[in-house]
C-alpha cells in the first residue's frame, strides 16, 4: 500500500498535489511519501514481531541522505556494500555499529575503514574474503565480527538477474561446505568472531516458498552453529516482492495492492518463517532482516512530463522528459511499472503507446504498448513504484542531470536532493595538459546553457 491517490482528478502524495511540487521542482522528479516508508517499515516489524526483527535496511535501494536519516530515526541498522554505503549512513547519522558489511568484492581500504569504523558484522563471501579480513584484523589487533553468507542453492524464481542463491550465482559459500569452514575457521582464523550467519537468494521475491524452502535448509544449520560455535544471529536477507500492479479504486483515499492469493507479503513470509525461526530465537539467536525495495519501493514516484507524442508506422510514441539514465529498471529488466497521469481527465480517453525516454538506444522505454490515458505535449505522468533501485541506478548517460528529490510528510515538502546542475555532470572530468594548448578552460558558467534555466 501507499499515500498515492486521486483526489478529484489530480494524483495526490500524502496531502500535497503531485503537480504543485512538480511546478515547483521541474520534471523528472522523484517524489517519496514518508507515511508509506514508515509504514512499510512498521508492517514488517508487527508481522515478524514473534522473532522481534533487527531490520538493516538495504542501502543500495535508496541511499539519499535524508532517507537514509529517516531510517536511523527509527533506530534501525544498515546493510551495506561498500565504503561509500557505510560512510553515507555514519554521515547521515546512523549508527555504524548497526551495519552489516555485504559484497562479494570488499577491498582491503574497505575492511580497514570497516574495522575502524566498527561494524556490527562482516557478511563474508568466499573463503579468501575471510583469509584477508583475519589477516587486516590481526594488523590492527582485533577481532572482525564476521557471518559467513551461505549460497543455500534455491531457486529464488524471480528475475535472472536479481537471482543470487542458487550455485550458478557468485554469490556466497556452498551450503554443504559451510560447517567445516565455521570449523576451520573457530581453530585457524584467530581474528576472526563467528558472530553469525546470512542468506539472500533474491529480490522481488513475489511468493514465499523459497523463502521457505531456504529455511527448510538453513535452520537446522543455524541451530547446528550456535551450539558448536555460539554464533548469535541469523540474517534472513532482504528479498520481499512488491506489487507493481496496483488498482485504483476511483474515488478512493487509498490505492491497493493487487495482490494474488499467493503474492508475498510481510504476513505470508511470517506464516511461512516464523516456525522455522522461532525455535531459533528461544534459544537466543537474534533475528535479522535486511529488507531494501519492500520499505522503498511503492514509497517512491518518478514524474515526468510528455515532450512529445508521435507515430512511426503504426505504433504511437509518448516521448517524456524522464528516461533510462534516471530510472533503468525497464530497460534492464524488462521490469513493469504502472505509469498514471498526474491530472485525470473526467471522460477518460485512451490510446494503446509505448512510453519511452529520450536517449539514443530502443531500450529506453517505460512501457510498451500501454493503453494509457490519451495524452498530449506538456501533460505530466507518473511512473509509479520507483522508490527502490531508481535513483541509486541513475546515472549522467546522454549528458543528462541527475534528477531531483523530494520527500514529502503530511503538508510539508523539501528536497532530498537538487536537480544536478548540467556543470556538475563534469565536475571530476579534467582535459590532459597537452590537449589544452593555450586555450584557457571557460569558467563553467559560459560553457553551455543550462535547460534547467535559473535554478541551476
Ligand atoms: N541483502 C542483500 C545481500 C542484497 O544483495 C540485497 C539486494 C538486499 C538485501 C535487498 O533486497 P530487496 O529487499 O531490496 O529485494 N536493482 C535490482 C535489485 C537488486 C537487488 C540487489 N540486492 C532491481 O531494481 O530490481
Amino acid at each position: 500500500m501507499h499515500d498515492f491517490y486521486y483526489k478529484g482528478t489530480k494524483l495526490y502524495c500524502e496531502s500535497i498535489a503531485v503537480e504543485e511540487l512538480v511546478q515547483k521542482a521541474g520534471t523528472p522528479l522523484y517524489i517519496y511519501s514518508q507515511k508509506t516508508i514508515l509504514e512499510n517499515i512498521r508492517r514488517l516489524q508487527t508481522a515478524m514481531a514473534p522473532v522481534e526483527p533487527h531490520l538493516c535496511y538495504a542501502v543500495k535501494a535508496n541511499a539519499s541522505l535524508g532517507i537514509l536519516r529517516l531510517m536511523a530515526q527509527q533506530g534501525i541498522g544498515f546493510d551495506v556494500v561498500s565504503s561509500g554505503e557505510l560512510n553515507k549512513v555514519k554521515y547521515a547519522g546512523g549508527q555504524t555499529q548497526l551495519c552489516v558489511f555485504a559484497g562479494v568484492g570488499k577491498t582491503e581500504i574497505e575492511i580497514d575503514n570497516a574495522l575502524e569504523l566498527g561494524v556490527y558484522a562482516f557478511n563474508v563471501e568466499s573463503i579468501p574474503e575471510l583469509e584477508r579480513i583475519n589477516r587486516l584484523a590481526k594488523k590492527k589487533n582485533k577481532k572482525a565480527p564476521v557471518a559467513i553468507r551461505v549460497n543455500p542453492n534455491v531457486d529464488a524464481k524471480t528475475h535472472a538477474k536479481i537471482t543470487t542463491g542458487t550455485y550458478e550465482n557468485k554469490f556466497g559459500i556452498a551450503f554443504e561446505e559451510v560447517e567445516s569452514l565455521y570449523q576451520k575457521a573457530h581453530f585457524n582464523y584467530k581474528n576472526i568472531h563467528l558472530k553469525g550467519v546470512q542468506i539472500h537468494i533474491g529480490s522481488q521475491l513475489t511468493t514465499v516458498s523459497p523463502f521457505e524452502k531456504a529455511m527448510e535448509k538453513m535452520a537446522p544449520l543455524v541451530a547446528s552453529l550456535k551450539e558448536k560455535y555460539g554464533i548469535e544471529f541469523f540474517s534472513i536477507g532482504g528479498g520481499l516482492g512488491i506489487a507493481y500492479e496496483q488498482a485504483l479504486e476511483s474515488g478512493s483515499a487509498r490505492w491497493w495492492q493487487n495482490e494474488g492469493k499467493d503474492f508475498a507479503s510481510p504476513e505470508k513470509l511470517a506464516d511461512a518463517l516464523i516456525p522455522f525461526l522461532k525455535p531459533l530465537f528461544t534459544s537466543g539467536i537474534k533475528i535479522l532482516m535486511e529488507p531494501g525495495r519492500f520499505i522503498m519501493g511503492n514509497a517512491g514516484i518518478l514524474a515526468t512530463r510528455v515532450e512529445y507524442v508521435k507515430q512511426t508506422g503504426k505504433k504511437n510514441f509518448v516521448i517524456v522528459d524522464a528516461a533510462m539514465n534516471d530510472l533503468i529498471r525497464p530497460a534492464l529488466y524488462e521490469s513493469y511499472h504502472q505509469i498514471i497521469p498526474l491530472e485525470k481527465t473526467r471522460v477518460e480517453k485512451t490510446f494503446t503507446a509505448d512510453i519511452v525516454g529520450p536517449v539514443c538506444e530502443s531500450a529506453d522505454t517505460f512501457g510498451l504498448n500501454r493503453e494509457i490515458s490519451q495524452v498530449k505535449e506538456g501533460d505530466l505522468l507518473a511512473i509509479m513504484s520507483a522508490g527502490a533501485y531508481g535513483i541509486t541506478m541513475a546515472s549522467n548517460y546522454n549528458g543528462r542531470a541527475i534528477p531531483a528529490e523530494i520527500l514529502v510528510n503530511n503538508t510539508n515538502a523539501d528536497y532530498l536532493r537538487t536537480r544536478e546542475s548540467i556543470q556538475a555532470t563534469w565536475h571530476c572530468e579534467g582535459i590532459p595538459e597537452w590537449l589544452l594548448g593555450n586555450k584557457e578552460m571557460l569558467p563553467p558558467e559560459e560553457s553551455g546553457v543550462c535547460p534547467h534555466g535559473k535554478d541551476c
